[in-house]
């Protein structure tokens, strides 16, 4: 095996970012970095070198940052912001290329993600307001790798005291905002003197390199290893499946992990992981993957939504408390509303507060009103819709912010420890009732119930409905139909027929049906209810009070009846999604009762209903039991 062949090409680089004042020379020992580790193209130097002799201009090392601007300004290098290198230890990528004009923004934003930063400082100037700035930015993104480089050490001749004077004012403010680096390195970046190689004139230090140095930091806890995010970024239908949709961020999953969808908190296990040209369906995904999963429930799930496990779920909050960083022209001001942008939810938030404004360069902070162009405060948010959000330092994805004013960025936030919503609504606790079940059963003489009829539309459920209430009544029962044409006409008048309007229809249904059986009474709902997922789920809130009742008659025979004039308007096109034409009907796998109202009376229909009530529902309360 050749030397290449032993060096695992696919080993993902270090990013790292490279910060510090302006003329400092960034550019300066990104160029020297790439040429002392042997990583740029055979021949680049000396055409620089060519092209400078010819300028009649001394070679800069900063030339080969400004050619590789120019290709990339081309077109030529398909990468626009990042470059790479590598050490003998491992690969580096330096994201955001010092100079980029996107630079904070794309820091802050989180569009760049540096694990490691080398903060560079001329050592004839210290540590200037824009290194302080920068410092700052490394600060609150929780970059805390970082080394310092000062810089320019030839031009002071090496002088022991100067770099120590340095040095001390920047670990001076370094120590303030909590940053330790792991090493403070005098270099001249022109002459690549403790870049990669060591210098003679600086005999007097004993610390690292600087390849040293980066070689010398550890990777970050992976992502995969974090807990679950998976920001929903769209839910589509293919064939009759549902497909949630979005990248992982972090954490894994695998099918039969039980997910739980913030805000709301529904749940439902992933029944499959989709995938297109694999042969063997996949099982497991995990960070940095998008994914497209089949639940086994069809929970009400939409783009901004974020699946998590139960176990590690992050938190739903309508009030932040964020440490931003204001990119705007005009200053953020108290009572101003924006957009937030959290992972694939969007939200508008208006400013409650601004706790304190951060001066970045001597780091007093103080009250204020508002907080300037490139200036960083603590401000309080508030969004009139559930966020779910973490700890920026837990999960960094859904731990930041970006703050948009129409279509432009303005700012980036990172969320330190959020707090759910104290809301007394939230603070549920159960008052017993002081009726109890049984007191209840005594005087009505029957147990309460939900007697859940689904089938096909016309198949006869409001026929039988409302006949079995007024027999019902007339026995002196405790009886109510509720009947999905009329409440979908009230309690539910904002619902439609898509899949998941469907389901909610269901949801509110059941917890109403809940409501009556408590109350003692027996409700006999009349809703379609196509899926069986959908009467699982009214079968698990209603609870020992549910039965379900299949109202069965061929499609042919409720296209024949066709009360409502229906089937006819959707078979013309008038009606999308209708049952058993352009929608599905999953029949009942064991329902409770089965009537087949195709060949039977209404008559018949009843008396069995009937019977079954007498048998469930009346004679067990003659006998005392509940
Ligand atoms: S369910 O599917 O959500 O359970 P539900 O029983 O409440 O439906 O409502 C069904 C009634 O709505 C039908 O009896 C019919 O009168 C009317 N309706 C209107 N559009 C549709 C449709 N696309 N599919 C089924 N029923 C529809």
């Amino acid at each position: 095996m050749n030397a290449i062949a032993g060096r695992r090409p696919t080993e993902s680089p270090l990013p790292i970012v490279i910060v510090g004042h302006v003329d400092h020379g960034k550019s300066t020992l990104v160029g020297r970095l790439l040429n002392d580790t042997g990583s740029l193209p055979e021949g680049k130097v000396e055409a620089l070198r060519e092209m400078s002799r010819r300028r009649g201009m001394p070679f800069e090392w900063s030339f080969v940052m400004d050619a590789l601007q120019a290709e990339r300004d081309q077109g030529i290098t398909i990468d626009t912001t990042q470059v790479r290198f590598r050490t003998v230890v491992r690969p580096y990528v330096i994201i955001d290329a010092p100079g980029h004009k996107e630079f904070l923004k794309n820091m802050i934003t989180g569009a760049a993600s540096a694990e490691a930063a080398l903060l560079v400082i001329d050592v004839q100037e210290g540590a200037l307001e824009q290194s302080r700035r920068h410092a700052y930015l490394l600060h609150l993104l929780g970059v805390r790798q970082v080394a310092v480089v000062i810089n320019k050490m030839d031009m002071c001749d090496f002088s022991v005291d100067r770099y120590q004077a340095v040095s001390e004012g920047i670990l001076g403010y370094l120590s303030e905002i909590g940053v330790t680096p792991s090493a403070v390195i005098p270099v001249s970046a022109r002459h690549g003197n403790n870049i990669v190689q060591r210098c003679r004139h600086m005999s007097w230090y004993t610390g690292p390199t600087v390849t040293e140095a980066l070689d010398a930091f550890t990777t970050a806890k992976s992502l995969a290893d974090r807990p679950l995010r998976l920001p929903v970024q769209d839910v589509y239908k293919l064939d009759e499946r549902r497909i949630v949709a979005g990248r992982i961020e972090s954490g894994h999953l695998n099918v039969g992990d039980t997910l739980t969808f913030l805000p709301g908190g529904r749940t439902a296990t992933i029944a499959t992981i989709e995938s297109w040209n694999e042969a063997t369906p996949r099982t497991r995904a995990v960070a940095g993957q998008s994914v497209g999963l089949t639940l086994d429930q069809p929970i009400f799930v939409e783009r901004g939504h974020v699946a998590s496990l139960v176990a590690a779920r992050p938190v739903e909050t309508h009030t932040l408390r964020v440490h931003l960083f204001w990119l705007g022209h005009e200053p953020l001001t108290i009572g101003s509303r924006y957009t937030l942008k959290v992972a694939t939810a969007e939200h508008d938030v208006t400013v409650q507060a601004i706790e304190r404004v951060i001066d970045v360069e001597d780091l007093s902070n103080h009250g204020g009103d508002r907080v300037e162009r490139n200036g960083v405060g603590e401000v309080i948010l508030h969004s009139r819709s559930a966020m779910v959000v973490d700890d920026f330092i837990e999960v960094p994805r859904t731990g930041r912010a970006v703050i948009v004013d129409g279509y432009d960025v303005v700012g980036g936030c990172i969320i330190q420890q959020p707090k759910a919503d104290e809301m007394p609504a939230r603070n549920l606790i159960t008052t017993s009732h002081t009726v109890t079940p049984e007191e209840r059963i005594r005087v009505n003489g029957h147990l309460g119930g939900v007697l859940w009829f689904t089938g096909l539309s016309g198949a006869g459920k409001s026929t039988l409905a409302m006949a079995l209430e007024r027999e019902l009544f007339r026995k002196g029962i405790q009886v109510y139909a509720l009947d999905g044409d009329s409440i979908r006409q009230g309690l539910n008048a904002d619902l439609g027929f898509s899949p998941d309007d469907r389901s909610e229809n269901i949801r509110r249904v059941a917890q109403v049906g809940r409501l009556f059986a408590e109350a003692g009474v027996i409700v006999v709902t009349a809703l379609i209810s196509p899926t069986r997922a959908d009467r699982a789920l009214a079968r698990r809130i209603g609870g020992r009070h549910f039965h379900e009742i299949f109202i069965d008659a061929d499609l042919s025979v409720c296209e024949a009846r066709d009360t409502k004039g229906l089937y006819r308007k959707a078979r013309e096109g008038l009606i999308s999604e209708f049952t058993g034409v352009s929608a599905p009907y999953e029949p009942p796998v064991t329902p409770e009762l089965t009537l087949h109202t195709g060949g039977q009376t209404v008559e018949n229909c009843l008396a069995e209903l009937v019977a079954y009530v007498e048998r469930i529902l009346i004679r067990p309360a003659r006998h005392g039991g509940a």
